[in-house]
This record gives structure tokens, sequence and C-alpha cells, in this order.
């Protein structure tokens, strides 16, 4: 007779985080209800938009119990959050250049989301130097030995764009985008020396360029090794996608905590000062914009009243 399995084994409700369905490079996402082959905004295709619990956040499933897997786990679901956050900040910063009528609220919603980005970057960086080398970084290397964050195609625009609004302004209209960026380039840079203290990128030790753009072939790879699917989709789509994956990421912030009583972030380490307060407002960030999220779509469907 087979041993009876015990709902309570600790992984047996752990996510499997699913697939992210996101425009194909150079596409904006499609307008809500049209050309969406999904009808994402009206009724989630449940595979591959992973519906967020937008009421009930305590339903999100769990963060694999086992270390190792719950690094994996977090590189996946903040590399998943980031590049559906990033497709939304194209999508609000083109907006501010198309048009300057509320293109302040898109500046400040802009820097809000920089500073989401900040703690995604935290949350999927927040295992040990050496857990990163043994699971993460291996996985990255087996995946193409010159494997990097260069090769991320929804990240390519976003810098120029923010550099054409930040241009093209008064600098105190821009102030909270510009800081926001800042932090964010020294939170990227301080992770990234946390986990790779010899300092060089897998893509550096394969000997290529840093500046050279990414072939087809890389961003096909990118995409692949964080199931990322590319396909007309709508910005409630989008949005859905990115509430999920953030209900995950809060879910287990809260039983697992960001570092972990053994690897915390030393006053030695890089920017300890900026990570403290990232990492200090990381799950209210989360729900704030896990609201923010919500609301939108609920503002979005809401029936006219006459
Ligand atoms: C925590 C999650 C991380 C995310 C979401 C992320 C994302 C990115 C992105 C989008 C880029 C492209 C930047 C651009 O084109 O201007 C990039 C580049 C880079 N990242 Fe990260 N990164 C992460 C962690 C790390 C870590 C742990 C390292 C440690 C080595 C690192 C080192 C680099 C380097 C050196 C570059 C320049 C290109 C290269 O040499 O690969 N990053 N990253």
């Amino acid at each position: 007779m087979h041993p009876r399995v015990s709902d309570d084994r600790p992984d047996h409700r752990a996510a499997a985080v699913p697939p992210l369905l996101v425009p194909p490079p150079g596409y904006a996402p499609a307008p809500p209800g049209a050309a969406c082959p999904q009808a994402c905004c009206l009724a989630p295709e449940l595979h591959v938009l992973g519906d967020a619990p937008a009421t009930d956040l305590d339903s999100a499933p769990n963060a694999p119990a086992d270390p190792d897997a719950r690094a994996r786990y977090r590189w996946k679901v903040g590399h998943q959050a980031s590049i559906a956050l990033w497709q939304l900040m194209n999508g609000e910063l083109d907006g501010a250049l198309a048009s300057e009528e509320g293109e302040g609220e898109a500046i400040g919603r802009t820097a809000r989301c920089y500073d989401l980005y900040s703690v995604l970057l935290l949350y999927a960086g927040s295992c040990s130097p050496q857990r990163y080398a043994d699971t993460v970084r291996a996985d990255m290397a087996a995946c193409h030995p010159a494997f990097s964050g260069q090769w991320a195609a929804d990240y390519r625009p976003l810098p120029g764009l923010v550099r054409r609004v930040v241009n093209g302004r008064p600098r105190e209209h821009t102030a909270p985008l510009r800081d926001a960026v800042r932090g964010n380039q020294r939170i990227h840079a301080a992770v990234a020396a946390r986990l790779v203290p010899e300092g060089t990128s897998l893509l550096q030790e394969a000997g290529r360029n840093p500046g050279a753009s990414p072939t087809p072939k890389e961003t096909a790879m990118f995409d692949a090794f964080f199931a990322v699917r590319r396909g007309p989709v709508c910005a409630s789509g989008l949005r859905s996608q990115l509430r999920y994956r953030l209900a995950l990421a809060r879910g287990d912030l809260l039983v697992h905590g960001l570092f972990g009583p053994n690897v915390p972030w030393a006053a030695v380490e890089p920017s300890p000062d900026l990570v403290q307060t990232f990492a200090s407002r990381a799950v209210d960030l989360l729900v704030h914009h896990i609201d923010d999220l919500t609301a939108q779509d609920a503002a979005r469907s809401a029936p006219a009243v006459l």
C-alpha cells in the first residue's frame, strides 16, 4: 500500500510560475479588448495569464520551502515581474512624450515603478552569493556561457525613453524620476557586487563586448530562460500578469523574509543604507502597486454612469 501523501508537505502548494505573455519586441500592448486573442481584459486565460488574486492576496500559492528552489523561484518571479513592468513603463514614457497632457502624472508613476523595480532587483537577488553561484548563475551559464541581462528585449527602450523625457523638460518636473533612476542603478550595482564579488558578469567572462546589441537568438534565449512568450496582449493583460507576480513575491516575503536570518545584507556590503530603505519598504511597495494595478483595471472596466 502506498503511504498517504500529506497536504502538509512544505512544497505541496508551491507555486508553478506560469509563462509570461508579452508583446513582441518593438510592439506596444494592444489597446484593451482589441487585437488581443486571449481577450485577456475580459476573460483572463488562466494558464497563460495566471489571473491575479486581486481581492484575496492570501490565496497566492506558496514559494518553495527549499532554499535552492526558492532562489531559482525568486529569480524567475522577479525577472518576469520586471519584464511586465518595463513594458508598462515604456508605455507611460511613450505617452508622456506624445502628449503634454498628464505627463506630470506619467513621470510620477514611472518614478514609482522604478522604485518597484528596485524592490524586484533585491527580491530576485536576495539569496547568498554561494547559493547564487550554485543555482541561478550555474543555470544561466548552462543556458549560454555569456547569458546577460543585456539580452532583455523589453528593457532596451527604457533608458533612451527616460533620457528623452528628462532632457526635454525642466529639471524640477523630472526630479522624482531622476532620483528613482539613480537609486535603481545603485541597487542594481549593489546586488551585482554582493552576488558576484569578483565583479565579472557571464558576458564579460565570455569575453563579449557589453556595449554590443544582442542578436535575435540571444533575446529569444533570454525569453526562453524566463518562460516569456511573445504575442498580442493588451495593457490590462500585462497588468494582470504583473499583479499576480507581485502577489507571489509579497506572499513569499511575508513567510520567508527578504534576506533571511542567515544571509542578511551586512553593513560592509554595497549601499547598505539605500538597500535597507528599500528592504524595509518592500512589502508595502508591493501591496501599494498591487492595489494600484487593481484600481486601474476596476476604473477601466466600470460601466459609465450617465
Ligand atoms: C537581480 C536581478 C537582476 C536584474 C533584473 C538585472 C537586469 C539587468 C538588465 C536589464 C541589464 C541591461 C542593462 C542595460 O542594457 O543598460 C543588466 C546588465 C548587467 N547586469 Fe544585471 N540584473 C540583475 C542582476 C545582476 C547580477 C547579480 C549581476 C552580477 C554580475 C549583474 C550584472 C550586470 C552587468 C555587469 C550588466 C552589463 C552587461 C553584462 O555584462 O552582462 N546583474 N542587468
